[in-house]
């Protein structure tokens, strides 16, 4: 559990937060979600500590931030949207045995995990290639792979599937699920609306304030019934889904993201026209 309590902050004299509470869950798939400027990174560099608060608390579990730094940075994944800015090492295996390293695994342990997280980013085949020699995408699931290497309780992901093509977004968001059913807690910040097919909570930020905070269902349907999302750059499939919504009053919020469905429900309404 993660509970941000009463805190404010600003760059000088610029406010981000002010008197700004939120607690995440244990084991919870969340969307962080936010226009251009809302403070989702900032959120998240106060939660690793890279920024200081002015006022107010932060609790990991039973660890208070401002006195056990060290400890709950131990507990957080972190990827970020730029791979060249995170990775240090020439070789994949150093990479990811470059966390390990500090931690005492034996070499057997080391290697038997980088295998697993290889395999699990979908970069096993390519394990022989030197770092520069991967995409942009492949360099994200490396980061990827960082992040989950030491087993974090917490993985955050600030725009962290931002390179990466639909196949591999789908993969790296459904291996995020299951690290949630083994009991992570997921922060994934994004502004793909389609990724809300994953999680279970949103929150959603609006000028360093909490505009809205609750189940995924329970924020795609106020989407598509049009009480929510002027500021939010919606899909396709959210703007059919909101247009079926105003037209004819039915709501397919449940089949929003299997296109088969929506388009057979298009094609059934128009030949009825
Ligand atoms: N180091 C800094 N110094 C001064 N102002 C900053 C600094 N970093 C961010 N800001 C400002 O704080 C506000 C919040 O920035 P932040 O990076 O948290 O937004 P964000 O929600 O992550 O946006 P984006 O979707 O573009 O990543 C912005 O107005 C930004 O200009
Ligand atoms: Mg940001």
């Amino acid at each position: 559990m993660i509970e941000i309590k009463n805190i404010d902050f600003s760059y000088y004299e610029k406010k981000i937060f002010k008197n700004f509470s939120l607690r995440f869950e244990k084991g919870k798939f969340y969307i962080l979600l936010g226009k251009n400027g809302s403070g989702k990174s900032t959120l998240v560099k106060l939660l690793l500590g890279i920024e200081k608060l002015k006022a107010g608390e932060i609790l990991v579990g039973d660890k208070s931030l401002s006195k056990d730094l060290f400890e709950i940075r131990k507990e957080i994944g972190m990827v970020f949207q730029n791979p060249d800015e995170q990775i240090i090492s020439e070789r994949i295996d150093e990479e990811l045995a470059f966390a390990m390293e500090n931690y005492g695994y034996s070499s057997n342990d080391m290697r038997d995990r980088i295998e697993t997280i290889l395999k699990e980013i979908n970069l096993w085949e390519k394990r022989e290639l030197r770092v520069s020699q991967l995409s942009g995408g492949e360099k994200q699931r490396l980061c990827i792979g960082s992040a989950l290497v030491l087993n974090p309780k917490i993985l955050i992901l600030d725009e962290g599937t931002a390179m990466l093509d639909e196949k591999n977004r789908e993969n790296i968001l459904e291996l995020l699920a299951k690290l949630r059913d083994r009991g992570v807690t997921i922060i994934l910040i994004s502004h793909h609306l389609n990724e809300l097919k994953y999680v279970d909570e949103v929150v959603y930020l609006k000028a360093g304030n909490l505009d809205w905070q609750g189940r995924r269902d329970e924020f795609i349907k106020e989407i598509v019934t049009g009480n929510l999302g002027e500021n939010l750059e919606l899909p396709p499939n959210f703007y059919i889904a909101r247009e079926i919504y105003k037209r004819k009053g039915v709501d397919i919020t449940k089949n929003l993201f299997k296109s088969e469905e929506v388009a057979e429900y298009l094609c059934q309404l128009s030949s009825k026209i």
